[in-house]
């Protein structure tokens, strides 16, 4: 962190000339390790925060408006605090920061003007929530203003909702609770397994023994809001007002079996088994992994998997190409996609010491297969949104 708060110190004197009062702030994207499409159902989710993220330097002024720049993105975009701010698709990218700065203003927090410069460590489009990232940032620095502390689980949850807000209303992507809650809540070595219409959490030890996370990156850019995403909203939905008719139900995550084949349409079925299943097998992973059966978890991912590649229909042939070929891999004992799916990225659990053959053997085969190439790192499970102070952390 020392050499990325001095990096960026250099980024921000080169944008914005003056550092003296200068604040670092980072925030982790994530990996969802079980548990996919089931925040807007219902259902318990299990993501991580990740060491790769979004850091920002910030220094708070008198001016009423926020400038930023970032590496990632050409230009100076400015978002005034005495007017309205609206979604403006000329904006681009940009409309996460502004979104959030509009929605802190609605909600009534007493803003102050900024300088901001953004860095990413997070490969673009690869669907380890830049998104979320940041938006629980600019939310999470610009709440900061007043002093420093950290703060609480009950703050950062209010952050979460509001930056989940955002991406609803603002930028118009119906997602769930699931990556905001993680970049804001996540802890070194723990995933969270989040019951996602209460928002009920526990955050339970990630012991993977001499095991490790690949996160491996079909390099095939997924775009949320361009993705089928909505659309399985609304078959979720369908398919639970016609289960509602007969069975009262307060979500899909709750079905059992014989709810799902009352459905009428063949479709919505398979979107309900999905859902139901996938709830199961996130409750039985936590459980596993407790009892430090690796094994057993490893075959969940990849039933995990198969369930989001037959019954949700939302992987896609890179996503199916790499994790068939880590399956193939020695050293393997499981995998499957995380996040939205179509593009973006597959995780695998790999014996530590079969990492460097498994990349060897997964590469080539996923390059044979889809003409692209993969990339590989080692997942660090790391903590939610913070300020980095001098010494610190
Ligand atoms: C995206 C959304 C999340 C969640 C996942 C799928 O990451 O932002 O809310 O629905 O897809 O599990």
């Amino acid at each position: 962190m020392e050499r990325m708060v001095w990096e960026q110190g250099g980024r921000f004197r080169q944008a914005f000339g003056e550092v003296r009062g200068l604040r670092h702030f980072f925030s982790p994207g994530r990996v969802n390790i079980i548990g996919e499409h089931l925040d807007y159902n219902g259902g318990y989710v299990f993501p991580a925060a990740l060491s790769l993220g979004i850091a920002a330097a910030v220094r708070f002024n008198e001016r009423p408006a926020v400038r930023m720049r970032s590496s990632g993105f050409p230009g100076e975009h400015t978002v005034p605090l005495d007017a309205p701010i609206e979604n403006d698709g000329s904006r681009g990218w940009w409309n996460y920061p502004a979104g959030v700065i509009a929605h802190l203003a609605r909600s009534g927090a007493r803003l102050t003007g900024a300088d901001i410069y953004f860095h990413s460590t997070l490969p673009d489009g690869s669907g380890l929530s830049s998104s979320a990232a940041i938006e629980v940032l600019t939310a999470y620095a610009m709440l900061s203003a007043g002093g420093g502390g950290a703060f609480d689980d009950d703050e950062r949850i209010r952050i979460a909702l509001l930056c989940k807000k955002v991406e609803n209303e603002f930028i118009g992507v119906q997602c769930g609770i699931m990556d905001q809650f993680a970049v804001a809540m996540g802890k070194p070595h723990h995933a969270i397994l989040l019951k996602s219409d209460t928002l009920g959490y526990e955050r339970v030890p990630l012991r993977l023994r001499d095991h490790s996370l690949v996160i491996m990156n079909t390099n095939k850019p997924r775009k949320l809001s361009d993705s089928k995403y909505n659309e399985r909203r609304r078959e979720c939905q369908q398919a639970l007002d016609e289960i509602s008719r007969i069975h009262p139900l307060a979500s899909l995550a709750e079905a059992e079996a014989g709810d799902i084949e009352g459905i009428s349409g063949e479709t919505l079925r398979r979107r309900a088994r999905h859902v139901a299943t996938e709830n199961g097998r996130v409750l039985r992973s936590v459980e596993l992994l407790k009892n430090n059966d690796l094994d057993a978890f490893g075959r969940l991912l990849w039933e995990s998997h198969r369930s989001l590649r037959d019954d949700y229909e939302v992987t896609g042939a890179e996503l199916d190409a790499l994790v068939e070929a880590a399956m193939a891999a020695s050293g393997c004992i499981g995998a499957r996609m995380t996040g939205a799916g179509f593009g973006g990225c597959a995780v695998a659990l790999v014996r530590t010491e079969s990492l460097e053959p498994f990349t060897a053997a997964v590469g080539p085969r996923y390059l044979k297969a889809t003409g692209l190439r993969a990339d590989f790192h080692v997942a660090e499970i790391a903590d939610g949104v913070r300020e980095i102070l001098p010494g610190g952390p």
